[in-house]
């Protein structure tokens, strides 16, 4: 009997559900985009319903489209984007405020105050992390400290807290399964990811009690069983990864120096450290890449807010564009020698900056500047700002010789092969550029029993197209000079 793998991919902007078969091919799939809430200024929500609700209905349409019964996918794999904070009641089950999502910068003065009350070092030595709104801890608790009544209620140990995967599995389970895995707990700053467990010390630093976590599990691994009135059987939810970590695992990025870049709503470039955490000197992020068999594997990760985002604004808010795809005709025609830079720092800036408080610019503007220098503009901030990763990666003496690529965005020739000459990098694109939710497709048919190992994985992975660096060094300089330049105004 052929058996099948149902990976639901929880994004920033979308929920989708794709069936995978064993060799790895998308059979059917699904998706949803979902409303964002923005209540004020560099706040970021979702409605924990719109989560629930958009990602069932993509599960249930993509079994549909895939004509098969659900008896016949052997597990289910949930990837999700990290970070983003639900807090529940357990009995009722009511989410008491919206997700916080990952963007959102409003606890960066309480990350102000805990760096200056010396906290930086506990959280970096532990965490892999910085302090920084964009991690669960300080969501979890502005939610305790602004629901009335909620942080007695969590200290009586009648709330849950979780990550959108820990969410979802809780919905799936009728509430029966209260699980992450150690991706998803190594982005909330509570997990210390050298012992593998929440800490104590992280705790109470970040004033978060330990009542309200999730049970922490490996990446691949047995979460609980989808309740049967939901998808029509109960299926084992066999693996759950953050996204990133998922794309990772779907681009087959095993071997320590092995490295992937992701353009979703963000980019976030990961490098495979191996059994080893490197700790950044240039404020990239140590994190666990996936946890197999008790083992973590660890990566090195440089994290942009605003990637495909930038595109998306182009459209939606200044509706210079009617679709995504248009965007690489324009760049065709003005070229990648744009004198106009695009910071998209509508959220602050992420890694190497880390500042919360700066905001987005468009520079370089003159008389005969045009939507489509505008678009390109945009399409180079994303590879302008991989460079800025790739230069603190090099910084910290952590190198690659290829760069695997996926997301939504690559899809993009133009872009991938700008990118390829501002990094002088060969870039691979694979033959399948859902790489997340193959990912988590991977980890529960591991669990499953569908794949031996992680060699077995890797031998799916195909190239669609390599992209040599093919631009002259002065003009490489000159661009990216131009850049850094740009972002110093937005400081
Ligand atoms: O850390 C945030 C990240 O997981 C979000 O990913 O794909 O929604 O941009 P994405």
């Amino acid at each position: 009997m052929t058996r099948y793998l149902l990976a639901i991919d929880q994004g920033t902007t979308s929920s989708r559900a794709i069936v995978f078969s064993q060799a790895g091919h998308a059979v059917a799939s699904a998706q949803q985009e979902f409303t964002q809430h923005f209540p004020h200024d560099g706040w970021v929500e979702h409605d924990p319903e719109d989560i629930w609700t958009s990602t069932l209905d993509v599960c249930r349409d993509a079994i549909a489209n895939a004509k098969i019964d659900a008896s016949d996918i052997a597990g289910i794999g949930i990837t999700n984007q990290r970070e983003t904070t639900l807090v529940w009641d357990r009995e009722t089950g009511e989410v008491i405020y919206n997700a916080i999502v990952w963007q959102d910068r409003r606890t960066a003065d309480t990350c102000e105050r805990l760096r200056l009350d010396g906290f930086e070092e506990l959280v970096v030595q532990k965490t892999g992390l910085l302090i920084d709104p964009y991690f669960s801890a300080t969501k979890i608790s502005w939610i305790l400290d602004h629901v009335e009544g909620a942080r007695k209620r969590a200290e009586q140990g009648m709330l849950a807290f979780g990550t959108v995967d820990s969410y979802i599995l809780w919905k799936l389970t009728g509430g029966k399964s209260h699980k992450t895995d150690a991706t998803n707990a190594s982005r909330t700053s509570l997990f210390n990811i050298h012992t593998q467990q929440w800490d104590d010390e992280l705790l109470a630093a970040f004033n978060v009690p330990l009542t309200m976590l999730p049970e922490v599990l490996d990446s691949s691994d047995d979460f609980g069983v989808s309740d049967a009135e939901l998808l029509g059987a109960p299926i084992h939810i066999y693996g759950i990864a953050g996204d990133q970590q998922a794309a990772l695992v779907g681009q087959a990025c095993f071997q320590p120096g092995m490295a992937k870049s992701t353009y979703g709503t963000g980019c976030f470039l990961m490098l495979n450290t191996g059994d080893k955490t490197v700790r950044s000197e240039n404020r990239l992020l140590t994190t666990v890449a996936y946890r197999i068999d008790g083992k973590p594997t660890y990566a090195i990760e440089g994290s942009i807010f605003i990637a495909g985002a930038a595109i998306q604004w182009l459209r939606d808010g200044l509706k210079l564009i009617g679709c995504a795809s248009e965007a690489e005709a324009l760049a065709l025609e003005s070229g990648s020698d744009n004198p106009v830079y695009l910071v998209p720092a509508f959220t602050g800036l992420g890694a190497p900056y880390w500042d919360p408080h700066a905001r987005g610019a468009i520079h370089g503007l003159t008389r005969d500047t045009g939507i489509a220098d505008i678009v390109t503009a945009g399409l180079q901030s994303v590879c302008y700002q991989t460079k800025d990763l790739v230069r603190a990666m090099q910084n910290d003496g952590a190198c690659y010789k290829t760069l695997r690529v996926d997301g939504g965005m690559v899809v993009n020739n133009w872009l991938v092969q700008f990118l390829s000459d501002i990094l002088c990098v060969t870039v691979d694109r694979p033959k399948i550029t859902e790489t997340t939710a193959l990912g988590v497709a991977y980890l529960a048919g591991l669990k499953a029993g569908l794949y031996k190992d992680l060699n077995e994985i890797s031998a799916l992975w195909e190239c669609d197209q390599r992209f040599e660096p093919n631009m002259q060094p002065e003009k490489r300089e000159r661009l990216y000079s131009g850049w850094l330049d740009a972002v110093e105004r937005v400081r």
